[in-house]
């Protein structure tokens, strides 16, 4: 661990004891915020019209902007990022520079290789879709359905994430995150055969990668052949029976997004069990931003990960819509506390620094050195969607 690093960490140990005290009105903390990421990111979107085709993705060790192909997983996300500004701010310019970085990622509607097309052309182009219906969009999120689609595997009912050597049919629980892609091309073509695999792709990662507590294991390696898994293990966790912090957030996410999708309330159950299980966990700080792994060696001497912070507000402030009165309250308080945390200058960044990113330290891959302690483009897009989320929900001015 750098020096940077631990006085980070002692820094959000006082901020999360103190910074309680006095607080603004959360509606107040949002508006701020999403002023700022306004401007934050017309500055990162000025940077991005100088570099052609690319897509932001992190800040390097020096400090320096690191962009990335259209086929890189986290293309859609600044693009979404946008959308979710121009719906809060309505003006021209956010609209075309929405606009401008969602063509950069068109191609990908037509990628068979990964499972990552939903969240490329789903975060882009759905938003893009659901606030402009530009009827030109609805075909790209129909081929990016029918693309995701031909990774499907009736035989062990789930989606294979990567095409690689060592394992026979992986599945990651981030692939939850994809299937808004084929619920969405079922209602725009009238044709369920893209529901049916979202939810059995839902179904079998239900029962087959979660522990009792509702923990899940990162990757589950399917037979091709049959139904059922070989093995259950890591990738960018600590520890294979470790909780890696994304990914217990990209669960909580997929299964609240598939409830409201289908109605079915085995995905409601199954997401309040995810979230009791983030909420009750002895190793949630205080400032309620997870560290990378809730079972991370160190604790409490380990990085925060912002982006599983942000995904699990956003995912949080809309299972609060659908739960008890009780449970909304606990869900929506512990999603306020997040937002405060994440709104708050130990983990936002200033005007023009953080190479115009809004959101500091996340953990993209800790095993291989890779965007540790960093800003990261999907942290960004699920902070301001919390921020849209919330403000649309209990401001409904
Ligand atoms: N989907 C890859 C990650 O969450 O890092």
């Amino acid at each position: 661990m750098t020096t940077k690093q631990l006085f980070f960490i002692l820094l959000i140990s006082g901020f999360s004891t103190v910074s309680f005290a006095k607080q603004k009105p959360i509606l107040k903390v949002i508006s701020e915020s999403l002023e700022f990421s306004v401007l934050q990111s017309n500055g990162l979107f000025k940077k991005m019209v100088e570099i052609p085709e690319r897509l932001p993705r992190t800040v390097n060790k020096e400090g320096e902007l690191v962009t990335a192909k259209d086929n890189w997983w986290t293309s859609g996300f600044f693009p979404g990022t946008l959308w979710y500004l121009y719906e809060y701010s309505k003006t021209d310019e956010l609209k075309q520079a929405a606009q401008a970085m969602t063509h950069r990622v068109e191609k990908q509607q037509f990628t068979t290789d990964n499972h990552d097309v939903g969240l490329m052309i789903f975060c882009s182009y759905g938003n893009g879709l659901r606030l402009t219906k530009d009827k030109s969009y609805e075909q790209v999120i129909i081929n990016a359905a029918k693309s995701l689609s031909t990774r499907f595997n009736p035989t062990n009912g789930t989606i294979k994430s990567w095409d690689r050597k060592e394992w026979q049919f992986p599945v990651i629980i981030d692939n939850m995150m994809n299937l808004e892609l084929l619920t969405q091309a079922t209602k725009l073509t009238g044709d369920s055969s893209f529901n049916k695999i979202a939810v059995s792709h839902a179904d079998t990662t239900m029962k087959y990668h979660f522990r009792p507590d509702a923990s899940s294991y990162h990757l589950a390696n399917y037979f091709s052949n049959k139904a059922g898994y070989i093995e259950r293990m890591t990738h960018q966790g600590y520890a294979n029976e470790s909780s890696w912090a994304r990914g217990q957030s990209w669960g909580l996410y997929g299964y609240t997004m598939m409830y409201r999708e289908t109605g079915k309330k085995e995905y409601l159950e199954h997401a309040i069990k995810i979230a009791n299980f983030i909420a009750s966990h002895p190793n949630l700080p205080k400032d309620k931003i997870p560290y990378w792994d809730f079972n991370a060696p160190n604790i409490p001497n380990e990085l925060r990960d912002a982006s599983a912070g942000a995904v699990i507000a956003s995912a949080l402030v809309e299972l609060s819509t659908f739960t008890d009165k009780k449970l909304s309250k606990k869900y929506r308080t512990l999603a306020e506390q997040m937002i405060r945390s994440l709104a708050s200058p130990a983990y936002r960044a200033e005007l023009g620094q953080n190479g115009n990113f809004i959101l500091k330290h996340s953990v993209g891959f800790m095993a291989k050195n890779s965007e540790v302690d960093a800003p990261l483009t999907y942290a960004d897009y699920y902070f301001v969607e919390a921020l849209m989320r919330y403000r649309k929900l209990f401001n409904k001015k």
